[in-house]
């Protein structure tokens, strides 16, 4: 089982099709202080959660990240480090953290504001150094109406790299000002058709092929056959509130709170807890953690 678990709601990049900045989720206003962080890992541990994500916002904005890192190795959890990779670079001399990480998964964000060449040049240094460490490298790639262009860059840089590559669609309030420019319900037929093209090959190439034909189909507009929701099976969400959620678009299906100290949260029973609110509720929003969640 996995806990993404959501370290701060405040981040060193503004991109413009953020989770928070297209009307999916609300960040909370509280960020959980280190011993509650500390809880939350107790509590992972003695509930045998085998890997954590520590994500955000970006988790290394945070002063304390080295500790939270270094208690979560303690817990025994494989670490899986969700980053913009921005302030990444800082941390290439402390080895003893780095060494402690199972899984960099880094995201590759490219919006209106994104100086392509500085860019990757900045992350074709950052992964080559990152390759001298244990953890292995995965990075994910949103992809937009806007980004769409970049898909084919992306995978040709990951190629030249080896790394792992992995792609999610944009999910966003269609109907909110301003995120037309992000939606990719616009792209133009021929386009279209290129682009699932590479999402095919991708697919095959990564052993990929079943997600990468239910993201075909989601692009066309089609509906989708989605498998049984995993969340409370294989992962969950801790909030930044320290809320359980079974992923980060059910806010509304929260089952607790760690800080509650009633609450008799128990892994074992939140798949069966879960079971009632995730029934009927898939859409577009589950190709990203349902679908794509399972090859995490
Ligand atoms: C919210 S970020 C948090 C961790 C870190 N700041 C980062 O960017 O990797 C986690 C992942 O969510 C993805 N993401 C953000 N907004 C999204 C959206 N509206 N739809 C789909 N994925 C999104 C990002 O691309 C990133 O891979
Ligand atoms: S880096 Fe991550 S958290 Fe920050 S704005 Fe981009 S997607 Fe959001
Ligand atoms: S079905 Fe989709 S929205 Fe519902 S819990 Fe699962 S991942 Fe979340």
């Amino acid at each position: 089982m996995r806990c993404f678990l959501s370290l701060t709601n405040r981040c060193n990049k503004q991109c413009e099709y953020c989770y928070y900045h297209v009307g999916v989720l609300e960040a909370s206003n509280c960020e959980p202080s280190l011993d509650e962080i500390k809880k939350c890992l107790d509590f992972l541990h003695k509930m045998k959660c085998d890997s954590v994500s520590l994500t955000g916002g970006e988790p290394l904005v945070r002063k304390d990240i080295v500790d939270i890192i270094s208690y979560s190795h303690k817990k025994e959890l494989k670490i899986t480090l969700v980053t913009n990779g921005m302030a990444l670079a800082q941390f290439l001399s402390d080895k003893d953290m780095l060494n402690q990480i199972s899984c960099f998964a880094i995201s590759l964000h490219i919006d209106q504001h994104t100086d392509i060449n500085s860019y990757f040049q900045y992350m074709n240094s950052l992964i080559k150094e990152l390759k001298k460490f244990p953890g292995r490298i995965r990075l994910n790639f949103t992809l937009t109406g806007f980004n769409y262009h970049y898909f084919e860059k992306c995978i040709d840089f990951c190629d030249n790299l080896n790394v792992n590559f992995n792609v999610q669609p944009v999910v966003l309030d269609e109907n909110r000002t301003g995120n037309s420019v992000h939606s990719l319900k616009n792209i133009k037929n021929e386009e279209l058709e290129y682009l699932q093209m590479l999402i095919l090959k991708w697919g095959k190439s990564s052993s990929n092929e079943n997600y990468s034909k239910k993201l075909i189909t989601y692009l066309a507009g089609q509906p989708i056959q989605y498998d049984k929701c995993l969340a409370g099976v294989n992962f969950f969400v801790i909030h930044q509130d320290l809320t359980l959620l079974p992923c980060f678009y059910r806010q509304d299906a929260s089952v607790g709170s760690l800080l509650d100290k009633n609450s008799n949260i128990n892994i074992i029973d939140l798949s069966k807890r879960f079971n009632n609110v995730c029934k009927n509720c898939q859409g577009p929003h589950c190709i990203t953690l349902c679908e794509f969640g399972k090859y995490l």
